[in-house]
């Protein structure tokens, strides 16, 4: 189905009737599923209690997902990137169209990236961060654009530290240290130094048919892990086998954590990742901040090897972050799986 450039850039705000380009069809926004009506969602867990470290490895293996308070991260830097996210898509479509990412480039505003794999366009617009955001600020802000790199710049540097402590204290559940980690010749402090990030913030405007809107559709980040502040509207939503799509609302001052792919491949299947999306609301809008935390592009990620041994084969081969990447611009939710080298023991089992 082909889209017409005035759909893919419309203005959401002013639409009144939801347009055949956005109606999804048969979408399964009625939830839960039987049977879940006892299960909440995702834990929310302090980072400041004894335990966190296991609370945040259980919740990793049978989640995918938490939330995290304690996290020492200022409110009113929350609050500043909100207010600068709210700013940007608040400015007229013309405006924002200056700062539009080219078909082949990865920042700037547009609709979210895996558009491409369906039929409908989403009901959100987005504006992707990798590297300095100086170029495009200057395009949306000519004689005002400083406040807007600075905050990026403060949120940036805040959520890499927050990022590496959560990466440790996922690997350390799995009981690795620092010490285990030797990715292409060089210790885990190396790997600290070098992480790279994307910064993705969402708008998601009010719908006039939410039922037949999506958001953003059903994905798993190709991060190692994702920390997202979400504003103070629900739309949020993570998939659990056997119980179906499950909301993680919006607390007060938490931060949402999402499992990647690359962590999946690090931990050998055992912390897979989660595949979530996002619904929008009829009369609330909502915005988002994705902090996408990755590895140095050339690292190449692959099982760590104290997690594997003759009964636990490495089910997945080395890639680099850019490969991955490259592989799942492509192949989208079959990414993962073409980096199997073996299907887990139960395939095996199963295909008896
Ligand atoms: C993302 C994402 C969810 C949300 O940006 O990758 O999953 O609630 N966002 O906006
Ligand atoms: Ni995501």
């Amino acid at each position: 189905m082909t889209t017409r450039l005035s759909d893919k850039y419309l203005d959401l705000n002013s639409v009144k009737e939801l347009p055949d380009s956005h109606a999804w069809e048969s979408l399964d926004h009625d939830l839960p599923l039987d049977g879940a009506c006892k299960l909440e969602s995702v834990p929310i867990i302090d980072l400041n209690h004894k335990n966190a470290m296991e609370l945040i490895g259980s919740a990793c293996k049978t989640w995918g997902a938490f939330q995290v308070v304690n996290h020492n991260i200022a409110k009113n830097l929350l609050d500043d990137i909100e207010s600068a996210g709210k700013r940007l898509f608040s400015l007229p479509m013309q405006q924002k169209l200056k700062a539009a990412r080219s078909p082949d480039g990865l920042s700037g505003y547009g609709v979210a990236r895996i558009s491409s794999f369906f039929p409908k366009l989403m009901w959100s617009e987005g504006f992707t961060i990798f590297g300095s955001p100086l170029e495009h600020a200057r395009r949306l802000w000519p004689e005002d654009y400083h406040r807007f790199c600075y905050t990026i710049q403060d949120y940036e540097n805040e959520m890499n530290k927050l990022a590496e402590r959560l990466m440790w204290l996922i690997l350390g559940s799995l009981n690795i240290t620092k010490e285990d980690i030797n990715w292409a010749g060089s210790k885990g402090d190396q790997f600290q130094s070098g992480s790279s990030a994307v910064l993705q913030l969402n708008c998601y405007p009010a719908c006039p048919d939410p039922d037949r809107a999506m958001g953003l559709a059903a994905h798993t980040d190709s991060t190692i892990l994702t920390i997202l502040h979400q504003s103070n509207t629900s739309g949020l939503q993570v998939f659990r086998q056997d119980y179906g799509w499950i909301r993680v609302p919006p607390q007060p001052g938490a931060l949402v954590i999402n499992v990647g792919d690359l962590l999946h491949i690090l931990s050998n299947g055992c912390y897979p990742s989660v595949l979530h999306r996002a619904v929008v609301h009829r009369t609330q809008h909502r915005l988002s901040i994705a902090y996408l935390y990755g590895p140095p592009s050339s690292v190449k990620i692959f099982p760590i090897p104290k997690l594997v041994d003759n009964f636990h084969p490495p089910l997945y081969r080395a890639i680099t972050w850019s490969e991955y990447l490259g592989t799942k611009a492509k192949h989208f939710d079959k990414a993962l799986r073409l980096v199997l080298v073996r299907a887990p023991r139960s395939e095996f089992l199963g295909a008896k």
